[in-house]
């Protein structure tokens, strides 16, 4: 079992090490990706803000929606996320309408009153006060011009083949955790943000506020790359030394996903279900206002 190669994330959501791992994140989501940018009905031509872009992942999709017309400016405070992100789009049809910089949210490096659209993909998990950040968000936007914020809540989570008691006593100490770690001199989290967005940006004052859910569900036969998401995911509820589970738990929880011979991935019945939440937002202001 390897109970020692967890994967950490930093206050970024994207040290070096874990670049694979969105990576993977990004491939085995791929189907609920294309549907999500599909369904956002993005118009020829828009410029589009990919707010706290990482390694540039959703550069295509956004691409190929806007077409040939269109612009894209991928923001992020994380450097190398930035040069991993050019790199992976230096060769593509789009390469010229893209455009990575450096910058927080709250300061976009563009004039107020330009963008079509602001997207942003798990990025509000890391925000401590999301209400405020997507309203300084706002006066980059065109009037009617939308923020779509796309991220996970992992009280949507669920596996048909492990003990309910385990996984409710996993997800309650994570949470509680959650709620105290930034206490202990940890980074802002919140990985059941997901199902709270629509009242964030109402909060902000954006209008006509949608929330569309997407369930990803996956069943017995995993594909390597799921194989890879959800054991990060499972290091992961137990990492910074879970102090909330009892340590029985944690090895238990470990097992279910690491073990050679009782693994629950293997297991004919395994059904894995979790929901992604994508809230968008009109903004109706101009600019001045
Ligand atoms: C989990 S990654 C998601 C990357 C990408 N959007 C995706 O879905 O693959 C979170 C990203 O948000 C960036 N980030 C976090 N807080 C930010 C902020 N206040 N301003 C700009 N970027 C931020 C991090 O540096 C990191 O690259």
């Amino acid at each position: 079992m390897t109970v020692e190669s967890v994967v950490y994330v930093n206050e970024c959501g994207l040290p070096l090490n874990a670049i694979e791992w969105l990576e993977t994140h990004h491939r085995c989501k791929a189907p609920e990706r294309e549907q999500m940018i599909r369904d956002l009905n993005l118009k020829k031509g828009s410029f589009v803000v990919d707010a706290g872009c990482g390694p540039g992942l959703w550069t295509p999709l956004l691409a190929s929606a806007i077409g040939s017309r269109g612009r894209i400016l991928g923001v992020d405070i994380a450097t190398e996320a930035l040069i991993t992100a050019q790199r992976r789009n230096k060769n593509k049809w789009y390469r010229w309408q893209v455009q990575y910089k450096l910058a927080p949210l709250e300061q976009l490096p563009i004039r107020q009153g330009k963008a079509d659209v602001i997207f942003s993909a798990n990025v509000s998990q890391y925000l401590p006060d999301p209400a405020a950040t997507f309203a300084a968000m706002a006066p980059y936007l065109k009037r009617g011009g939308r923020l779509v914020i796309k991220d996970v809540d992992f009280g949507t989570m669920h596996f048909s083949t492990i003990d309910p008691g385990l996984q409710a006593r996993v997800f309650e100490a994570r949470e509680r955790w959650e709620q105290e770690r930034i206490r202990q001199g940890y980074a802002f989290e919140d990985s059941w943000v997901g199902s709270k967005l629509a009242g964030y940006l109402q909060a902000a004052g954006y209008e006509e506020v949608q929330e569309k859910r997407y369930p990803i569900v996956r069943d017995y036969q995993l594909s390597d790359d799921y194989r890879f998401y959800l054991q990060g995911i499972a290091d992961w509820f137990v990492c910074e030394g879970a102090p909330y589970l009892s340590a029985r738990d944690a090895t238990n929880w470990l097992q279910c996903f690491h073990d050679e011979h009782y693994n629950v991935l293997d297991q004919k019945t395994f059904l894995s279900e979790e929901t992604e939440f994508v809230v968008s937002g009109v903004w109706n202001a101009s600019a001045s206002s």
